[in-house]
């Protein structure tokens, strides 16, 4: 089968597309032809070698977490052949940039009804990220308020939606092009920080763009603030349990996608609470060129890949 991969660590030069084994299905797995895949910074920062103590696979290593597409083969009574999926495999493993895949049972759900194919891929990486990251590890309650950093990324773009969803009030951080774009998806303020800095103090700062460091971002909290971190550093671990005992805490966490959280997801998207934010599609024969834009760290929204 056709799927991007590379067999070397490097830019985006090292991503090739060609012929690969097609994956065999397992006990209760599902079988995907994949209509469209979503990338994310996870995908370029394993290709780059920034976790290769991790990888369990040797190289080559075939490429890409997010998915959407229809079952062609299934092991497991919930999926039947020609259903419209979407879902998350491990990024560490790859494959959604390929025209098949083998999804376990918890990796996937029914695709949104009201959304195309590259839209459904956009969601689940972020969507769960942004849902474990505000409902559960920040706690985030209807009257708080929120800062978010890196409103207008992949992950930014649904935290304004969700924070909003809870009751928060938000005030959303990007570049100059991203202001209009923070507002229409519900920031209550938007800061440029291109021109200006983050001032006042917030329940929760989410640092949604790997950019504040906690020294920086605790001087945003309020007593009994939550800072939470998308980078999972041995020095953040550390300074988390530190921090239980204070009264300004950190918060780092890891997305991991489970059958709950991809229904929650597709509840979220077909009431319109969370809506895909797209900020350039190519084809995947332009996969290179996909995570080149990807690369230059100042997306709006997801890039995604039809296939
Ligand atoms: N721990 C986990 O499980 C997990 C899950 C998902 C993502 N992540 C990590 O979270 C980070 C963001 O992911 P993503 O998918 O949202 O990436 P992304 O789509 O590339 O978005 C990053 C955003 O940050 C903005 N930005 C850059 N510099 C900034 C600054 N100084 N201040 C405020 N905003 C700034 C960028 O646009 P502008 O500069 O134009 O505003 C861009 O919109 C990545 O490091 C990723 O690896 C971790």
């Amino acid at each position: 089968m056709l799927a991007a991969y590379y067999s070397s660590f490097g830019g985006p030069e090292v991503i090739k597309l060609g012929d690969q084994p097609a994956p065999l299905l397992g006990k209760d797995e599902i079988l995907v032809k994949v209509r469209a895949s979503a990338l994310n910074p996870v995908d370029y920062r394993l290709r780059q070698g920034q976790f290769q103590w991790a990888l369990r696979r040797k190289l080559p290593k075939l490429i890409g977490a997010d998915f959407a597409g229809e079952v062609v083969q299934s092991n497991h009574p919930d999926y039947r052949k020609g259903q419209a999926v979407f879902g998350q495999v491990s990024a560490l493993k790859g494959g959604a940039h390929a025209q098949l895949l083998v999804a376990k049972p918890h990796q996937l759900a029914p695709k949104p009804d009201n959304l195309i194919w590259e839209e459904a891929a956009a969601l689940p990486l972020v969507s769960s990220t942004v849902v474990q990251s505000l409902r559960d590890w920040v706690k985030l309650q209807s009257g708080e308020s929120v800062a978010i950093i890196g409103g207008g990324g992949g992950v930014g773009t649904m935290a304004i939606q969700y924070a909003r969803h809870l009751g928060a009030t938000v005030t959303a951080v990007g570049s100059t092009g991203k202001q209009s774009l923070m507002e229409e998806l519900g920031a209550d303020h938007v800061v440029d920080y291109t021109q200006e800095r983050l001032t006042g103090q917030y329940d929760v700062v989410f640092d949604a763009a790997g950019q504040q460091t906690w020294s920086e971002g605790k001087n945003f909290l309020k007593k009994g603030g939550r800072w939470l971190t998308l980078q999972p550093y041995p020095k953040y671990y550390a300074l988390m349990a530190l921090t239980w005992f204070l009264p300004k805490k950190l918060k780092v966490m890891l997305n991991r996608v489970n059958a709950k959280d991809m229904q929650v997801i597709r509840e979220l998207a077909e009431t319109a609470i969370l809506q895909p934010v797209i900020d350039s599609t190519f084809t995947l024969e332009d996969v290179q060129k996909a995570y080149e834009r990807l690369e230059s760290g100042h997306c709006a929204g997801k890039v995604v890949l039809l296939h």
